[in-house]
């Protein structure tokens, strides 16, 4: 029996990075898993875990549009009759700039991506749940929403300090509908994205600097806690912000 056998896992930002790694775990524990992103390279992670032999299917749609986000929820329960988890997963981090340097467009766009959609995943996942008798939903945070890190934008660290309130509030508003509501802050994660950002030296470097475990995170560990908060075995776990960083020094 594995931990997640007869659930239904909806996981935003899909086709890549911890997305992508959280999906595939969340799939290899058992549970049937809608993957969802605006990159069509989602549905070759589908594709991927159904060729494993696990239960996927992907729905493409922007984590900031409120009925492509209600249409994502329909589709899932069209397709696999329920919802019990869901990973948030979609966010931008835009760095090098000062308070001051920080652009409106800029702002708009970061906290639209890395806030909004976490609100507007979660405002039509829950009812969702709530008719299923439960569930469980993990927010993607950052550690740069929890301590002040000098690489990422103002916006992206306000955003993301928001997306850790937001976890403990909806944790303590929806706790007597069964629904737990955690939050993952990363630290440095060898993704695609991050590898635009930062050559292979330059993340072990930061890792090095900032980190009690002295290597940047890899996607899979993310997603390693993400499937133990969709699971039973966090029965207990809600409102807490979990930070798989390698230790902040
Ligand atoms: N990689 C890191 O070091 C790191 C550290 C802390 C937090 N995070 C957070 O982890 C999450 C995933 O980051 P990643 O490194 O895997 O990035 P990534 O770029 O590899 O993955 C993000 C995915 O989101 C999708 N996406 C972008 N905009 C979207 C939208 N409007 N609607 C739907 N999908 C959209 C992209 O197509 C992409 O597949 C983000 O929230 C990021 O802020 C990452």
């Amino acid at each position: 029996m594995k931990r997640l056998d007869g659930r239904v896992a909806l996981v935003t930002g899909a086709a890549s990075g911890i997305g992508r790694a959280s999906a595939i775990a969340l799939a290899e524990d058992g549970a049937a898993v809608m993957l969802s992103d605006i990159a069509a390279a989602g549905s070759d992670v589908a594709r991927e875990i159904v060729a494993a032999g696990g239960r996927a299917a992907f729905f493409p749609a922007d984590a900031t549009d409120e009925a492509q986000v209600a249409a994502l929820v329909r589709h899932t329960l069209e397709s696999f009759g329920r919802l019990d988890c869901a990973h948030n997963n979609v966010g931008v981090g835009s760095t090098g700039v000062s308070v001051v340097d920080q652009s409106w467009e800029d702002w708009d766009r970061t906290i639209a991506l890395s806030l909004t959609s976490t609100w507007l995943g979660m405002k039509h996942q829950i009812p969702a749940m709530i008719a299923a008798g439960g569930g469980a939903i993990v927010n993607t945070a950052s550690m740069a929403g929890v301590r002040y890190s000098a690489g990422a934008s103002p916006a992206y660290s306000a955003a993301k300090a928001g997306v850790v309130h937001l976890t403990h509030y909806a944790a303590h508003a929806h706790a007597a509908d069964g629904i737990r509501v955690n939050s993952v802050s990363p630290g440095l994660t060898a993704t695609a994205i991050v590898a635009t950002m930062f050559t292979i030296e330059q993340q072990a470097d930061i890792a090095a600097q900032g980190q009690l475990i002295r290597r940047a995170v890899q996607p899979r560990e993310i997603a390693e806690a993400v499937v133990f908060l969709c699971s039973d075995r966090a029965a207990m776990v809600t409102g807490v912000n979990l930070e798989v960083c390698g230790g902040k020094r």
